[in-house]
């Protein structure tokens, strides 16, 4: 089956990529979208199911959508849907601003969550979502991943997300998890 992944993120491409093996998926470059999609849902499959519906309309084509977050009990759930636009700067900024105003918090639990929407020509509609638990570090630690990875420490691997193999963070991260559940449906 030929996809396109409705995402301008070459991590998450990459990630999508390496959990669904066996699918052909083409990024929306590639695959010739090149328009711009405001989020503007107010949660994450509400808005993993816009952008995966104005790519599928648009190229006629299957279209998948991921719309993911971090969520921080101490900050009421924030950043939430709004994770990517935290501090109004890049992926450093935001994880920045996150130790800021968590600063003297002793409660530094955390999850990821990720909604993923798969929408075909006819319309038809799957979705998934999935979770992921930890805490929020005080230090960065690792160098791979993006986001908020190098301060996630997973407590299912015992080590953040930037400090795992890609493999071992896709194994139990909160794409891995939607995705796999979507996997089912098909
Ligand atoms: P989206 O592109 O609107 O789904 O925004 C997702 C944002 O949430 C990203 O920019 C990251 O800040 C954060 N995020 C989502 N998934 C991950 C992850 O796997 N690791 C680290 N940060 C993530």
């Amino acid at each position: 089956m030929k996809l396109v992944a409705a995402t301008g993120n070459a991590h998450k491409l990459r990630e999508i990529r390496q959990i669904l093996q066996g699918y052909e998926v083409l990024s929306a470059a590639e695959a010739g979208f090149s328009g711009e999609i405001e989020e503007t849902g107010k949660s994450f499959l509400e808005n993993a199911l816009l952008k995966a519906r104005a790519v599928a309309y648009a190229l006629k084509l299957p279209a998948l959508a991921d719309d993911s977050g971090l969520s921080v009990d101490a900050l009421g759930g924030a950043p939430g849907i709004y994770s990517a636009r935290y501090s109004g700067g890049g992926d450093k900024e935001n994880r920045a601003l996150l130790l800021k105003n968590l600063s003297g918090k002793e409660d530094r639990r955390a999850h990821f969550c990720c909604a993923v929407a798969l929408v075909l020509p006819d319309g038809t509609e799957y979705t998934a979502e999935g979770r992921t638990f930890g805490t929020i570090l005080e230090k960065e630690r690792g160098n791979g991943g993006f986001g908020y990875d190098p301060l996630f420490f997973s407590e299912d691997l015992q080590k953040t997300f930037a400090e795992a193999a890609e493999e071992e963070k896709n194994a139990v991260s909160h794409r891995g998890r939607a995705l796999l559940a979507l996997k089912k449906q098909l």
